[in-house]
């Protein structure tokens, strides 16, 4: 049975400590890697978790518990991984658009790197030469994922080493002696449909022969999960028969460990975001209803037009009310328009599902207002895992140069 947070849960908790609240549901992250582990159990996979989507250093080290590695996008996702315990050895850094000071740096702590571009490649050959593996992300032009904002791998993307420069790699390989041991690509988020990333593996098929010393194939992440009732998510069996089958019919790649990157598939569903309705306001247009949050801290609807399902959890029963959810924000900030929800009240408690992956990642303090507080329940034990930000934080780093 697929692990859920009741209601009744989900308001003590609102209850406990307050609203804006993120909840983490641990059992959830530990059903999804069992998942991934279940369905690629004949073949040679790491899973590394994209701890973009969720970085708090409790899920990180739940990851890690799991058996899970963690894929990181910036230096300080790097940190954030090694404070959690994560060995370098377990850390990949997929870096692009960086400095090249920020690749030496995660050379010296010893973590596993995808460079992305033919500049940082060059110099990454001149500094190290083949003393120091290394992957290349590759941008295959493929179009992929659900809609082109998290679109990576086609034509237009500014990810990846596009394929047609694979001569130029070859290149740098022979002059600085480079020794490329993983193949890299991702092509974007949301994918439902297995055959991308079969397009994807032919993509790489075709240009190993010019990698002798190849030992990983890194497909990405990008799988998707349900957001909607009647959603579906990627068939991961369906996946890892094809994936198998392609892998153990090619003679150079029969012998690679194949490694993907997934963020939403470990941590979306786990994430609960409960807020309180402050006002309702009845117009001609709509019945709006203004909860204590914003785009500040889920900004998927507004960035992604993402589809969140909503629940009034102060009062369950038919969804007979069309209202559209706003935010408390400066700027239109709609969660969802024309949705039916429960009838709704002041001060009623309005869930957003499949809050885990991006969402208190990409909060902010926009208008001056707080981040939320996130908790962590696991055993059936709720932890307060961050703390609301208090008025403090606000000015915390500001330097007070003018007087008052
Ligand atoms: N690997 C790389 C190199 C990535 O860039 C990403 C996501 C992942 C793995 C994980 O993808 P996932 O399994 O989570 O789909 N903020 C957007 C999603 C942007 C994804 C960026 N890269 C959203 O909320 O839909």
């Amino acid at each position: 049975m697929s692990q859920k947070l009741t209601s009744q849960q989900l308001s003590a908790l609102a209850q406990e400590y307050g609203t804006p609240l993120y909840v983490y549901h641990a059992e959830k992250i530990t059903e999804q890697f069992g998942k991934l582990k279940q369905a690629f159990r004949n073949t040679d996979t790491v899973f590394f978790y994209a701890c973009k989507a969720l970085t708090n250093i409790n899920i990180l080290r739940h990851m890690k518990a799991l058996g899970a590695n963690v894929d990181c996008s910036s230096i300080n996702e790097v940190k954030l991984a090694l404070h959690a315990g994560f060995p370098s050895n377990r850390i990949l850094y997929t870096s692009n658009g960086i400095s090249f000071s920020e690749i030496r740096e995660a050379k010296e702590l010893g973590v596993i790197i995808n460079i992305d571009s033919l500049s940082n490649l060059e110099k990454f050959g001149q500094a190290f030469g083949h003393s120091y593996p290394v992957g290349i992300r590759l941008r295959p032009n493929i179009m992929a994922g659900g809609n082109i904002k998290i679109s990576t791998g086609h034509e237009r993307s500014k990810f990846g080493i596009p394929i047609e420069h694979v001569p130029q790699v070859k290149d740098l390989m022979e002059r600085y002696k480079i020794c490329i041991h993983n193949l890299h690509i991702h092509t974007g988020s949301d994918i439902k449909d297995v055959s991308v990333f079969i397009k994807g593996i032919e993509v790489l098929f075709d240009i190993i022969p010019h990698f002798h010393e190849l030992k990983f194939i890194d497909l990405g992440g990008g799988f998707k999960v349900p957001y909607q009732e009647g959603d579906s998510e990627t068939d991961m069996n369906a996946l890892a028969t094809k994936v198998a089958e392609l892998f153990s019919a090619h003679p150079a790649a029969s012998k690679l460990q194949v490694w993907f990157e997934p963020g939403k598939f470990l941590v979306s569903e786990c994430g609960y975001f409960i807020t309180t309705v402050n006002v309702i306001k009845e117009t001609p247009a709509a019945r709006f209803v203004a909860v204590d949050s914003g785009f500040n801290h889920l900004i998927r609807p507004m960035f992604y037009d993402a589809y969140h399902r909503i629940e009034n959890i102060s009062n369950p029963g038919p969804e007979e009310q069309v209202c559209s959810v706003v935010g408390n924000i400066c700027e239109t900030d709609t969660f969802a328009w024309d949705r039916r929800l429960s009838p709704v009240k002041e001060g009623d408690l309005l869930v957003f599902y499949n809050a885990g992956a991006y969402g208190f990642e990409m909060s902010s303090n926009f208008n001056a207002r707080f981040k939320p507080a996130e908790v962590l329940v696991l055993d059936g034990k709720a932890h307060l895992v961050r703390k609301r930000d208090e008025f403090s934080d606000l000015l915390r780093n500001q330097l007070e140069v003018l007087p008052a």
